[in-house]
Order: C-alpha cells, then structure tokens, then sequence
C-alpha cells in the first residue's frame, strides 16, 4: 500500500526522497509524487504510473529543495491518475497519506461550503485544505495540524510540509504505521524502516495517535491529547542489502529459494535440538487451559491458518475456529471467556486483521500473533508474540512469510498438545526430529525448479486452472491457486479433492489444467480416485508427490513433480515449494509484472 518518506536535509533531497519510494515499490502501488520546499514555495512533482514515471518528470522540471515529502499511492478514492497522486497540496500546506479519511465526505462538503476548491477525487486532499485554512487563519504549523487530528476519522499516517517553513516538517499516525528516522544534522519520516536503510538505522516507531515534529535537530513527538512523549530509539536493523535482488531476476524468487534458511532460522527459535523439545517464549497465561482457539488472518495467512487448523485439531486435540478477518469481525463471532485468539500476519498491520485482533482484546481474549514484522502494530499489541525470521518479502506475492508461519504453527502445534497432556515426550521428540528435517526437504524440493520451469508452458496459454489436495494439503492447494492467479493473472480455484464432483468438474475439459497435491499415504487413494474422475472427461493432470505416489498414479498424467517422502506434519511445508515455482515461472512465462502484481498490495492497511 501507499509509502510515505519525508526528509529535513542538509542535501538536496529530490534524489533520495524518489530512492526511498523505490524501497517501498514493494508495497504496490500506481502512482507517484514528490513536493520540495525551497525558497518559499511548494515544488511539487507527479506521475501516474511507475516510478521512472515521475523519474522522467523530475527530469525535466527538477525539484530543488533540502526539505521534502514523496509517496507511491495505492488507489482507493479516485482513479490512479497524476491529479489524484500524492502529495497533494494548496498554496500553503503539501502532503501526503497513507490509510483513508473515512468521514471525508462531509468534510469536503463542508469546505465546498466555505469556498474551497479541490483538484482532485481523493480523500486525502481535505486534510491539505484543513491544514491549510488553519495556516491561513494564522496559526503555527504545530497548532493547525494540532486543530485537525481530531476532526479525521480512519487510519492514516501523514507527512506535511509548509510553503514558508523550509526547516521542518510534521507527521501523525492514526492506524497506519509510520517511523521516524534520526541522521547527521537530519532527520526523517518513513513508512518503515525499510524506507529509510541506507539514510539511518537509527528509529523511533510512532504509536497510535502520535505526531511529530522533525527538524534537523531532531524530533519532538505528542501524543493524542497532545502531550509531548518521548519513544525510544531503537536500532532498525533494515540494511539496504536485505532489499537487493542479489543473482536473482525477481525478489519472489530470491524469497522462495531463501526457504531453507529462513525456514531453519525460525524453527531454530522454536526448537531445543539436545532436549529435543519444543519451546515456545514464556507467556503469563496457562496454555494447558485453553479450550478453543480463534485464528484470524487474510490472504496466504489465512491458508498457514487453515495448516494450523488440521494440526492443533490433530496433535493438540483442540478446536479451532478460523475466518478471514474481513468476516470475523462483523459477524458477532462468539468468543468463549479465557480463550486464545491467534492473528497471522507477513506484515502485522493488515487493517482488518489488526481491527479482529483489537476486537478480540476487548473481549478479553489472551492474543497471540505469528508476525514477521517485530515491531509491527500487531508485535506490539499481543500477549504473546510468536515472531517469524523470515526477513523482509519484498514480492507482493508472499512466499517466504508463509513456510515460516508454517514452521511456527507446527511448533505450537506440538507445544499444545504436550500441554495438554496429547502428546509424551517420545512423540514430542520425534515431531522436533521431522521439524528439523525440513530445511533439507525444502532444498529437494527447490531441485526440481528447472524441472518445473520447463513445464511453465503447459500452462501458461491456460484461462483457467484447478488445484485440488485433501486434509492439510487442500489448503495448499487454494495458496497454488492463489499464488497462480496473483502473478500470472490466469482464472484459478483451489478446491478440497473431494469437493470436485459437487461442481468444479463441470469445468474439466482437455483446456483445464489440474494440478493435485497428493503426498502418498493414507488419502492417497481417495485423491487418485478424484484424478481418475478428471481423466475420464479428458482434463490433464499435473501430480505433485512423493516417489512412491508417482508410482502408483503418475503414469497418464500430462507432468509429474517429485517431492521427497515426508511426516505429513512437514508435508504443507514442502508442497509450498512446487506450488510456489509454478506460478513464478508461469508469471515469467507470460512475462507478467512477478514482484508488482497489478492492482495487488503487499501490506493491506485499509479495510
Ligand atoms: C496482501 C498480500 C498477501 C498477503 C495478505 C495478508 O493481500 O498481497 O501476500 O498474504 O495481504 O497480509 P499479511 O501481512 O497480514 O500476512
């Protein structure tokens, strides 16, 4: 979503504001804009489009300044056209948003009324002209901005400039994530701290309701009823390395073929390999006392949600209620007294996933969140954090985030059931074994990628595609299809193996590809009877499995892809791999947009 970047230099600053956007590229967005302050004006650039878009503008009419504000913008109010790019500005008052004014209607009916004129459909541009008029009735920058918060209702987070002030700027955060940066003689605004990598490590996170005032000296932040705070500075941690592609073509897939590490580095965390148990970072809540679990999430989250059901009902016997956030929370969800809500979440401040997870607090759940983003909104407001070390995705498409979710929910898995008196120490220890054989599976499975790029053409000229897998690989088979429909943009549907005949195979003919996800073992049976059923009415199948299912089913199928033989604990895990190829070399097959999907969003911060 929208990226925001504002600096208070002692340099021109046109250059670097535009390099900042282009560490944010990843958020998805379909425009771009930059306003500098100099010589008591505002310089403002903008472009629909890509980022060379407005590189090219700033190149004809260059932007001179040492202050300034830049922003990619996500569309929700008003198409992606130049005239609703940010920042948007008046005579006074430049800035630019990330989040939505909800009550921006009445408020731009108000300011019609008071003879204000807007250039553009968003709803961003009220609060410029809100700003603006407090500027022009002669108040302090500090003091417009501190007569305006309160009259915004949403998420936002805001970076503002002042045509006569070319020595600070002011942010504020209301539900969108915003950080502020602290350098030699400047100081900066950044939507994260990825933004601002190679200006500073040094990182002040905002909480709710904060704004800011940053010149070069420094920042001084207040709080919602404007009392001035102090937030700690911590060391970021974001090094601008970790945002390069290295050798690879694309950041998804740096991020798929990063798995085995990444994977290890999180089950490390998880695991004690000599005692050979699970360990889990203490909490103050007894978790053998659980009786259900609510798990929430959106998007690939939610699919490691579905994973996690299967488990915890399986190892853990525990039930376990999952929804997508977006329904969760209006649909008056009944939670019992004492019970753990669980929030999954790559970035941590998805809108509607952090709005369920508040929902739940007030309701008295204990919250626990698998998040990637340690110091995210969520990180920051669970009883228990369960991080993820993935490192940061940078591909829309989630890859990484989503084995190491995995990894984590199977060790919770297992903590559980050993609470709960499920699982002895014999088992426990035998769950850690097949946990820590992971990495190594994962590398087999990365093997076969040549394998499957060479069969991306079979499927590329497809419009539409099946995914079908029983038990805790049908949720697999709804993230391949989901993976496959992001990046490629071709129509695909997973489906439960056994649900295919109540429907999707009105659909099978020799032009639909059918891609199952059938790991050998006790189901195998059952899902080589569903590829029979897709045979019959001439569909081609494409048979993810183990040897030994290749074997048994594999002869007649248009390709097969080998997977190792694997506990059916690790199984998802694996399965993520050749799911995760197809769709990336199908995208590159069809020569699609791979890490910046049209229309997609990396971290969703509006409902
Ligand atoms: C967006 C991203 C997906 C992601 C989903 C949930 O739609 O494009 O890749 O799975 O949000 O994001 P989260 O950060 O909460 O995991």
């Amino acid at each position: 979503m929208c990226g925001i970047i504002g600096i208070v230099g002692k340099e021109q600053v046109a250059d670097r504001l535009v390099d900042g956007l282009r560490r944010m590229e990843y958020r998805g967005y379909d425009s771009a804009g930059v306003c500098t302050v100099e010589g008591g004006q505002l310089i403002r650039r903008r472009a629909e489009g890509k980022l060379g878009n407005l590189v090219i503008e700033l190149a004809r009419n260059p932007a001179q300044g040492l202050i300034g504000i830049a922003h990619t913008r996500w569309a929700t109010h008003g198409a992606p056209t130049t005239s609703n790019a940010h920042p948007h500005a008046t005579e006074q008052v430049a800035l630019v948003h990330n989040g939505i004014i909800e009550n921006f209607k009445p408020l731009r009916e108000a300011l019609t009324a008071r003879g204000r004129k807007f250039e553009s459909e968003t709803d961003t541009e009220v609060v410029a002209h809100l700003v603006s008029e407090q500027v022009e009735a002669g108040l302090s920058p500090q003091d417009a901005v501190k007569a305006v918060l309160p009259q915004l209702r949403g998420a936002f987070a805001l970076a503002i400039a002042f045509r006569a002030h070319d020595d600070m700027l002011i942010g504020a955060r209301l539900g969108s994530p915003l950080v502020v940066g602290y350098g030699e003689g400047e100081t900066y605004l950044g939507s994260d701290a990825l933004a601002l990598a190679p200006l500073t490590q040094r990182i002040t996170y905002l909480e709710e309701g904060d704004w800011v005032v940053i010149t070069r000296e420094g920042a001084q932040i207040f709080d919602t009823d404007n009392n001035e705070v102090t937030r700690p500075i911590v060391a970021s941690g974001a090094t601008a390395a970790a945002i390069e592609k290295g050798n690879y073509r694309h950041f998804m897939q740096k991020e798929i073929f990063e798995q085995p590490v990444v994977v290890a580095q999180t089950l490390r965390s998880y695991l004690r390999r000599v005692e050979q148990t699970v360990a889990l970072p203490q909490i103050d809540f007894d978790l053998a006392s659980i009786n259900r679990v609510t798990i929430v999430a959106c998007g690939t989250s939610f699919y490691a949600a579905m994973v996690a059901k299967y488990w915890f009902e399986q190892f853990a016997r525990l039930p376990v209620d999952i929804d997508v956030a977006s329904e969760f929370r209006y649909r008056d969800p009944v939670l019992e007294e004492g019970g753990l809500s669980l929030f999954i979440s790559q970035s941590g401040e998805t809108a509607d996933t952090l709005a369920a997870l508040r929902h739940c607090k007030a309701a008295g759940q204990t919250i626990a969140v698998v998040v990637n983003v340690p110091t995210s909104t969520m990180a920051r407001e669970a009883d228990l954090l369960l991080p993820t070390h993935a490192g940061p995705e940078i591909g829309v498409a989630s890859t990484k985030a989503f084995t190491c979710q995995l990894a984590v929910l199977a060790a919770l898995a297992a903590h559980l059931a050993v609470k709960r008196g499920r699982m002895n120490r014999a088992e426990e220890a035998a769950i850690v074994e097949h946990l820590v054989e992971v990495p190594a599976a994962l590398n087999a499975a990365l093997a076969h990628d040549e394998e499957i790029a060479a069969m991306a053409h079979l499927i590329a000229p497809a419009r539409d595609v099946l995914y079908l897998g029983r038990g805790a690989d049908y949720p697999l088979a709804l993230e391949g299809a989901l993976k496959l429909k992001e990046i490629s943009y071709i129509h695909a549907e997973g489906y439960a193996s056994g649900e295919m005949k109540h429907g999707p195979i009105a659909l099978i003919d020799e032009l639909v590809p059918v891609i199952v996800l059938a790991p050998s073992g006790p189901l195998f049976e059952k899902t080589v009877s569903n590829m029979q059923e897709v045979r019959a009415r001439g569909g081609k199948v494409v048979l993810i499995s183990d040897a030994e299912g290749i074997a048994e089913a594999g002869e007649g199928c248009l390709a097969t892809i080998e997977m190792p033989k694997v506990h059916p604990l690790i199984a998802p895990l694996v399965y993520a791999v050749p799911v995760q190829l197809l769709a990336y070399h199908v995208a590159v097959a069809k020569g699609t947009d791979v890490d910046q999907p049209r229309n997609l969003a990396k971290s969703v911060t509006v409902e």
